[in-house]
């Protein structure tokens, strides 16, 4: 799968709107990830309203992109899932699938991470002003790239890091 090989952090984007049809794509994608005991443990919050993300930039110091950006996402972890020691998984995977559907319909993203227990999620719980049920995950922009050709392979494969039948 080429949007696999090709996905790159994009910081830069154009001025263009993302289409409606493409920001459910993202979400069926993210939504289609796998989770331990299929427990789903993600809500997406989903920003196009400028004034809010230019707010949500400073939610972070490595956040600069997010004022260009005409779209932002931040993904929650659901608390109280039955199997909670892997619900950071299941939204890796979810975040991991979102960003290649973007890749796919020609967008760039950036993943921001937020940690748990971090000012970077108090800050985003009070501005959403979110409920206890439900904890920020990461912070997504994402756009059409400026630069066309920002997706673009980079080899990083290291046979140093694979093991066969013993470490
Ligand atoms: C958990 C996580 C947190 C990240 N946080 C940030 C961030 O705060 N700001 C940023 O610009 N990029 C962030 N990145 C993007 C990484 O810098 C990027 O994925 C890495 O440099 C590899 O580059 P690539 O995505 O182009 O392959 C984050 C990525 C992950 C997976």
């Amino acid at each position: 799968m080429d949007i696999i090989f090709n996905r790159r952090s994009v910081r830069k984007y154009t001025e263009q709107k993302i289409e409606a049809e493409k920001v459910d794509r993202m979400l069926r994608a993210a939504m289609q990830a796998p989770s331990a005991t299929n427990q789903q443990p993600w809500e997406f919050l989903v920003i196009d309203d400028k004034e809010t993300i230019v707010k949500l930039a400073d939610f972070s110091p490595y956040a600069k992109m997010l004022p260009g950006a005409p779209l932002a996402m931040v993904i929650l972890e659901k608390q109280g899932m039955r199997a909670p020691l892997f619900t950071e998984q299941d939204l890796g995977a979810a975040v991991q699938n979102l960003m290649l559907q973007a890749v796919e319909d020609g967008l760039g993203s950036v993943w921001m991470g937020v940690g748990r227990g971090t000012e970077r999620e108090t800050f985003l719980t009070e501005m959403f002003n979110l409920p206890e049920t439900v904890k920020p995950f990461a912070v997504l922009a994402i756009g059409y790239p400026a630069d066309e050709n920002a997706n673009k392979f980079v080899d990083r494969y290291d046979e140093a890091r694979v093991h066969y039948n013993k470490y």
